[in-house]
């Protein structure tokens, strides 16, 4: 089920440019032999941990997965439930993906922040709802939540 829980980032004791610089460092592990564009990215989960992900590309190309779905993916497998914050991190401060919005929406509220980060450390920050308003989630599905054990 997602989830519309609103956690600031302060009260998990991580100020945004810590999440940020997190991104950044997670961009040095990217491997983007084929577009030559590595992007990093952080998660604030509510387990109160920071997971990061880079993207990881394949010579078939459409298995490339997004630093973003990686990190979010990092998280949820490792226990967490929902993420507060994401940082994605590029050189020219390129915007998530709508696949990778998508998946923020299953996790995240639309309050969520989103900060889109260029490797200079500049950022401009965003909601999700934002990023993807009037988004499909399962709060739209009949009997949604069923799927998840809790
Ligand atoms: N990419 C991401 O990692 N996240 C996004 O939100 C946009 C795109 C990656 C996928 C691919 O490895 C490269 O950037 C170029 O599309």
């Amino acid at each position: 089920m997602p989830t519309d829980k609103v956690i600031t980032l302060d009260a998990l004791n991580i100020d945004a440019a810590q999440l940020v610089d997190r991104a950044i460092a997670a961009l040095q592990h990217a491997y983007a032999p084929y577009s030559g564009y590595p992007v990093g990215a952080a998660v604030l989960a509510d387990d109160g941990h920071v997971y990061t992900g880079s993207n990881v590309e394949n010579a078939v190309y459409p298995l490339t997965i997004c630093a973003e779905r990686v990190a979010i993916t990092k998280a949820i497998s490792e226990g967490a439930q929902h993420i507060l914050a994401v940082a994605v991190a590029t050189a020219n401060g390129g915007t998530p993906c709508g696949s990778c919005r998508q998946v923020m929406r299953e996790f995240g509220a639309p309050t969520m922040p989103v900060f889109i980060t260029r490797t200079d450390g500049s950022y401009r920050q965003r909601t999700l709802e934002e990023l993807l308003p009037e988004g499909f989630s399962a709060i739209d599905l009949p009997g949604a939540g069923k799927a998840r054990s809790e």
